[in-house]
């Protein structure tokens, strides 16, 4: 007999919810509830005899919509269709009658033969997790970006977050690649276990095996006491690997094993310690480089980037800039910096500084302006010397045609000034000082329509 007939009996699928300490919820695809357990009636406080006709009478709470947001945030576009397979895994604060509670939800779709799918949803507590504090806990900041290309990155990275898939993220410093490792994590099943992060730049390469694997008392001078290597303290989480790219050859074959196999043995012992981390990579040298160079071992690189995501820089998406100036006005505020508002002369200067540092940058020089800022203005002096001096050393120079431009410069400005401004002629014009309708028929002169 199949241990699922056993389950046929509604004495022992009954005793076996009832076992449960986790809520479950069946609804059918338009969303009518057919099934709903005590546990998830006690988190989400529905008194015992109230009927739950649909999602959206869990408390006053809509479900619903939360669990579609999240799918939809999750990159699951066809969230309310039939084709969304995988289990979504999301976490809501809800404000429920008697406190303020974190819940994890985690949705499936359940098959059947002749019947459209059941939604499950399975709801546990994590509220005291996330009290508790440490680094997956915390509220990681918003990630600003309008960008088509940025957008398409973090669509991948919630397509792949609910995965084990190991993924690589590449792109200069400051691009925000620290920030979407949290945003993947808090997306991924492994949510309410920790994101452990070990910068491989920041530790001194003889110590770099210990950190990872561990070592064992008297391993070598210095080792007073066991201790847990990354690898395992990121059991059942995610381990975040930053710059990776600085793991010492020597130390690469250990780690590929590591990674692979997902077991190892700490320094000085010789008994093998099997974990099961997701493995989150992020490097801002081109590591395909370092394996031409044979800095970087091929057969890690391929196990480590089954997902590769190449995050652009900031000068390669600058309708971003003035969108990110907003929001670190508005973060100095909250902080309680004085408050300001950007000249426009001070604005074009950001819009054609080509940010070395991309958003960190932006970061520190909106700091820094709005310190210097003159009667609550950011002027081209409040920036930052680098930002201020940038025009000089740019050619072609300045924005703005003089009168006798020959066409090719006028060429090379208007398209200068329409990706300046995003395609946008009335802001490009306005760039050029020159009139919308003059932009046109210099556009149509110069074949540029
Ligand atoms: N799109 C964004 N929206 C809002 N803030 C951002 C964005 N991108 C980056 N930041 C902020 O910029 C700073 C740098 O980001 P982060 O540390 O994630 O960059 P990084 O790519 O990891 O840099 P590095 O390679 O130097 O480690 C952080 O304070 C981060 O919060
Ligand atoms: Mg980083």
């Amino acid at each position: 007999m199949s241990p699922y007939a056993l389950l046929d009996s509604e004495e022992v699928l009954r005793g076996l919810l009832a076992g449960l300490d986790v809520g479950i919820l069946l609804a059918e695809h338009n969303g009518a509830v057919c099934f709903i357990n005590d546990a998830m009636r006690q988190l989400f406080e529905v008194p015992a005899g109230r009927p739950v006709a649909t999602l959206a009478d869990i408390g006053g709470i809509n479900l619903k919509l939360a669990i579609i947001r999240g799918l939809i945030d999750a990159g699951f576009s066809d969230a309310v269709s039939r084709r969304q397979t995988g289990t979504l895994t999301l976490e809501r604060w809800f404000d429920l009658p008697s406190s303020r509670r974190c819940i994890e939800l985690r949705t499936s779709l359940i098959e059947r033969p002749r019947a459209l799918p059941l939604r499950l949803v399975l709801a546990r507590d994590v509220t005291d997790l996330r009290r508790l504090g440490g680094e997956a806990g915390r509220a990681f900041p918003a990630l600003i970006t309008r960008d088509a290309q940025m957008r398409e990155v973090l669509r991948q990275l919630a397509q792949v977050a609910p995965t084990d898939a190991y993924v690589l993220l590449q792109g200069e410093s400051g691009t925000g690649k620290n920030l979407l490792v949290r945003q993947l994590h808090q997306l991924s099943r492994r949510a309410a276990r920790p994101l452990v992060e070990v910068n491989c730049a920041a530790i001194p390469s003889e110590l770099l095996e210990s950190e990872f694997f561990g070592h064992v008392r008297g391993a070598f001078t210095g080792a007073h006491a066991d201790r847990q290597g990354r690898f395992a303290v990121a059991d059942r989480g995610t381990l975040f690997l930053d710059e990776v790219g600085e793991v010492p050859l020597h130390l690469q074959a250990k780690f590929l094993k590591a990674v692979q196999e997902q077991r190892f043995e700490p320094v000085g012992s010789n008994k093998t310690l099997t974990v099961d981390v997701r493995i989150v990579s992020a490097s801002n040298r081109n590591l395909k480089d370092a394996v031409e160079a044979r800095q970087f071992r091929a057969d890690l690189y391929y196990r480590l980037s089954v997902i590769a995501l190449h995050i652009p820089p900031l000068r390669s998406r600058k309708a971003d800039i003035p969108l990110l100036i907003d929001h670190f006005l508005q973060d100095l505020l909250n902080r309680g910096y004085p408050r300001a508002t950007v000249s426009p002369e001070a604005l074009r200067l950001l819009l054609d500084y080509p940010w070395p540092g991309n958003v960190r940058e932006l970061q520190n020089a909106m700091e820094h302006a709005v310190i210097c800022a003159v009667d609550g203005v950011v002027l081209p002096e409040s920036l930052p010397q680098d930002i201020r001096d940038f025009p000089a050393r740019m050619v072609p120079t300045p924005a703005r045609p003089a009168a006798t431009a020959t066409a090719s410069q006028w060429r090379g400005q208007i398209l200068f000034a329409l990706r300046q401004c995003n395609g946008n002629k009335a802001a490009a014009a306005k760039m050029l000082g020159i009139d919308r309708v003059t932009l046109w028929r210099r556009m149509r002169k110069l074949g540029l329509q």
